[in-house]
């Protein structure tokens, strides 16, 4: 009844571990897989090494928090240790980021025998050195990126989408013009920014962050609803996800799959189970077979 199936990879349940989060070592992924989850995403990498701010990084907000983490990484050649070492219990999904298409499609060519899919991401609102959403926010750079990497590799590739954009669905159109076989929505929010009322001092070292948690999943609705209706592409919906009632709506905003991210911070990755036990109920109950009858119910009104 849960089972669904995404570019042709078997999910057992439509939830995914989002990326950044428990994602940065093959014993914290496995973990998550055992909690329950659908599906697996590594916290992102980059080709080289980038110790990503200083501390702090993180900061909690009404509804949820504000993170600038600067994309830390210990490159690619560290991660496919991690990666190699996943249980494969669930699909793995890579998270990758690069300055330009060439270093996107390189890190893709070096990882993709090790993972069932490929989440590019090209939309973190506090990366370092053009990484990130100054990709994410250029139709021409998300086109250039997601066709070198689709040419370079046979895994399937999603797309990681900024909502920090004018129109969000000229982004989508042109990462599906490109051959990209599904699009994730959305990265944090903002950039946002809290101030410590003694000192007078921005918080995070950054200053500005990414804001992630409850307070942003009408946002993230939006955006799936918006880009389902123009896109042809499966979408995997994230932003604010701590329950099952929260699954159904980014299911009848068109997401095929959700992820989360920050509701594991505070309950921990039994959450999937607690979420899938909710979603099966509520299934039964409002008599629906399968998570595809589900999928973009709001359309119809
Ligand atoms: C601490 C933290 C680190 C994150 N790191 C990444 C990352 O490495 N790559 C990425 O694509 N998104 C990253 N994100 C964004 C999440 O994957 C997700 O898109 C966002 O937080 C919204 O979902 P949520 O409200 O369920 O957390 C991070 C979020 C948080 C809170």
């Amino acid at each position: 009844m849960m089972e669904i199936e995404l570019f042709g990879v078997k999910m057992k349940n439509p939830t995914m571990l989002a990326a950044g989060v428990m994602g940065s070592t093959a014993a914290s992924l496995n973990w998550v897989s055992r909690c329950g989850a659908g599906a697996v995403v590594s916290k992102s990498f980059s080709k080289m090494p980038n110790k990503g701010y200083k501390n702090p990084t993180t900061v909690e907000v009404n509804g949820g928090i504000i993170n600038a983490i600067g994309l830390s990484s210990p490159g690619v050649e560290t991660f496919k240790k991690e990666l190699e070492s996943l249980n494969g219990e669930v699909p793995k999904i890579a998270s990758i980021y690069g300055a330009t298409p060439e270093e996107f499609s390189q890190i893709a060519s070096e990882i993709e025998d090790l993972v069932d899919l490929i989440e590019l991401n090209i939309s973190c609102p506090h990366a370092m050195g053009g990484c990130g959403a100054a990709i994410g926010q250029d139709k021409e750079l998300t086109f250039n990126v997601v066709k070198l990497v689709k040419d370079a590799v046979s895994v399937p590739v999603m797309v990681k989408l900024t909502p920090n954009v004018t129109d969000l669905t000229e982004i989508a159109l042109s990462a599906e013009k490109a051959g990209c076989d599904g699009l994730t929505l959305i990265n944090s929010l903002g950039p946002g920014i809290k101030i410590d009322l003694e000192t007078g001092r921005p918080i995070l070292s950054n200053k500005f962050g990414g804001m992630s948690g409850p307070a942003i999943k009408p946002i993230a609705l939006r955006c799936v609803f918006e880009t389902y209706a123009v896109t042809n592409v499966p979408l995997v919906g994230v932003g604010g996800i701590s329950n099952a009632q929260d699954v159904v709506e980014f299911l009848y905003a068109g997401a095929s799959a959700v992820q989360v991210g920050t509701a594991i911070m505070e309950m921990g990755p039994e959450i999937f189970a607690e979420i899938c036990t909710g979603l099966e109920k509520f299934m039964i109950e409002h008599e629906f077979d399968s998570i595809s009858e589900m999928v973009g119910l709001a359309h119809e009104f």
